[in-house]
């Protein structure tokens, strides 16, 4: 390469370099003049538009009264869903664990303490009892109840399902938990 290619590549980089700076001048005037003076006149929303048109905020499921919604489930129908658990787990008794442990008595058992099973550490973060309230919160999206579960399964929309899902395993069990009174 002889000197005059030289100078053409430290012109084009110059060039180059020139023609960023220029951008650069540019848009901050730009950006300078279009910063108000008094931040705060640039937007305003009236009040009432912001307050007409409510959020649809999440509405927080009920957990239902068990005691009125277990006599009337359909546990034949519970029995059905649990096939879709029986991709992972036994439901048997003394069976084995699969992906997930076994859940034979599974309602009412202390949370991740089933012999021979490697839980997760989400998961055995703690070992309260597998309550009505906390299997149905749980199954409608396990991964959202206990962040980190290695159970990969989306859950179970439906509060029936779930409802006639937990009149059914409640009785896979040597000593089922006892359905509450009613609540009123
Ligand atoms: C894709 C596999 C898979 C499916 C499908 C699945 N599970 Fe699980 N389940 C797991 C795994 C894995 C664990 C262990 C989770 C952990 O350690 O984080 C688990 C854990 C559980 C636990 C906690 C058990 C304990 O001993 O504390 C319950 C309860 C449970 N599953 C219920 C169900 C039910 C009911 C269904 C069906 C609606 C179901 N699972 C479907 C894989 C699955």
């Amino acid at each position: 390469m002889d000197s005059w290619e030289w100078n053409k590549i430290a012109g084009a980089v110059l060039g180059t370099l020139m023609f960023v700076l220029v951008i650069k001048f540019a848009t901050e005037a730009v950006f300078e003049h279009a910063t108000p003076a008094k931040p705060g006149y640039a937007v305003e929303v009236p009040v009432e538009q912001a307050s007409t048109t409510p959020a649809a905020a999440p509405v927080a499921e009920a957990i239902p009264d068990w005691g009125t919604v277990l006599p009337k489930a359909d546990a034949a129908a519970g029995k059905e869903i649990s096939t879709r658990c029986e991709q992972c787990h036994d439901l048997s008794k003394g069976g084995p664990n699969k992906i997930g442990p076994n859940l034979w008595g599974v309602v009412g058992r202390a949370r991740a303490t089933h012999p021979g099973f490697e839980y997760s550490s989400a998961m055995a973060a703690s070992h309260n009892p597998w309550t009505f309230d906390e299997l149905f919160q749980f199954l409608k999206s396990p991964g959202s109840y206990v962040p980190g579960t290695k159970m990969s399964f989306a859950g179970l929309r439906s509060e029936q399902d779930r409802i006639n899902l937990l009149a059914y395993l409640r009785t896979q069990s040597d000593n089922p938990v006892p359905i509450p009174a009613p609540k009123k």
